[in-house]
Order: structure tokens, then sequence, then C-alpha cells
């Protein structure tokens, strides 16, 4: 199964990043918005000296905004680290510090789009939503050989639902985890690892020779 594939690379050749270390939504919640516009390697680094001064999310509902902004300079999209500082008050406020738990809560919070909602959700609480981001997309159209674009509505609700079919009954805080990375590590953008591929025997799009051409997208 294509799950237990992805999962048995996962474990062989995963990256020990500070954020798989912990199951606290809201360290994880950091990352996540962190790694939306920044590479790892850079995020890690801010990650910890953000967690270092602000280690709850009720310590960052205290702060002043300027702290926040300063610890979050050369990250860029100041909006992100603004949206950050709203909602932990939410959650102080509203949710007497407790990171909601539940998807539908989850989504509400500001700045959290569908993606945030499913990677929080599994990877702290363990609940079946399939996260789907560029990393996903990218390894989903390949394997199955979609050229369906990804940057349409009817892509995208395409996608979730086979991003949700391909997950099945995997365990959902490890498997997102590993698809996300095998899109990071070995299914890149340009130049993908074919050849130490472990699913290479089920990549359609090996097969049919497309794999430089997925995923689609409408505007190029
Ligand atoms: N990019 C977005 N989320 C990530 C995660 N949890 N690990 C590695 N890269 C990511």
């Amino acid at each position: 199964m294509l799950s237990n594939q992805i999962i048995d690379w996962y474990l062989q050749y995963k990256r020990d990043l500070p954020w798989r270390n912990t199951s606290d939504p809201y360290k994880i919640w950091i990352s996540e918005i962190m790694l939306q516009q920044t590479r790892v390697a850079t995020a890690t680094d801010y990650f910890n000296r953000f967690l270092n001064q602000f280690p709850t999310v009720s310590d960052l509902a205290m702060a002043d905004e300027r702290e926040v902004l300063k610890l979050w300079q050369g990250l860029g999209y100041y909006s992100r680290a603004r949206n950050l500082h709203a909602t932990a008050k939410i959650i102080h406020t509203d949710y007497n510090g407790v990171f909601p738990n539940t998807y539908k809560d989850i989504l509400k919070l500001k700045g959290i789009g569908t993606y945030t909602a499913a990677a929080i959700s599994s990877f702290a609480f363990n609940l079946p939503y399939a996260a789907l981001d560029g990393n996903v997309f990218r390894v989903l159209s390949r394997v199955y050989s979609i050229d369906k674009p990804i940057d349409t509505g009817e892509g995208k609700k395409f996608f979730q639902e086979l991003a949700t079919e391909t997950m099945g009954n995997a365990r959902p805080e490890i498997y997102n985890q590993a698809i996300i990375e095998f899109g990071a590590l070995q299914c890149t953008p340009r130049t993908p690892n074919c050849v130490t591929c472990p699913i290479q025997a089920n990549c359609l799009a090996f097969g049919n020779g497309q794999v430089d051409q997925l995923p689609l997208k409408s505007k190029q």
C-alpha cells in the first residue's frame, strides 16, 4: 500500500526537526505558520528562538506586539506574526489558553486555512485529516499521473479527496509528516530522485515519462 511504503521510507530517511518531537498544538502551529513561506533550515532557528521566548500560547498572548515582530525580523510576511499574536490572544481569552482540539474549531482561527488545520489536527491530535500542501500535490499528481491543474477549485477538491483516500487507515500523525517529507526530499520539484525511489514501480508518471511535467498548473 502506498501509505505504508511512504511511512517506511519516512522512518528510514526523515530529518530530525524540532517540531516533530512534540504533540503540543501550539508549537506545531508556530512551525506550520513559519514554514508557509520559509525554508526548513531558516525556520528551525526562528522556531527555537520563538519558543524560547514564548513557550506557551498564553506567553505569546501577553507579549507586546513589538516583541513578537522583533523575533519575526528577517522572516518577512509580517502579517503572519500579527495573526499569530491576535490568534494567541483569542485562545488565551476564549479557550482559557487551551488550544482547540477539533478540526472545525482550529479552522476558525485567523490565519489558519485547510492545510494548517489538517496539519495541527493530525500532528497534535492524530485526527484523520489529510494535509494537502505543495509537497503532497506533487507526490499524488505524479504517483497517480493526474493532469488536472492543482490551482483550480475543482482540482483542489479532487486532490483533497485523493489525499484522504491515500491516507486510508494509516496513522494520520505519521502519514502526513511522511508524505510531506517524501515530497520535500525524494519527489522534489526539479530532478526528483526517481532512481532511488521506493515507489518507482507504482508511480504512473514515472512509467509514462511524465514526472517532469507534473503537477500541472492552469497558469504557468
Ligand atoms: N513543511 C510544512 N510543514 C512541514 C513539516 N511539518 N515538516 C517539514 N516540512 C514542512
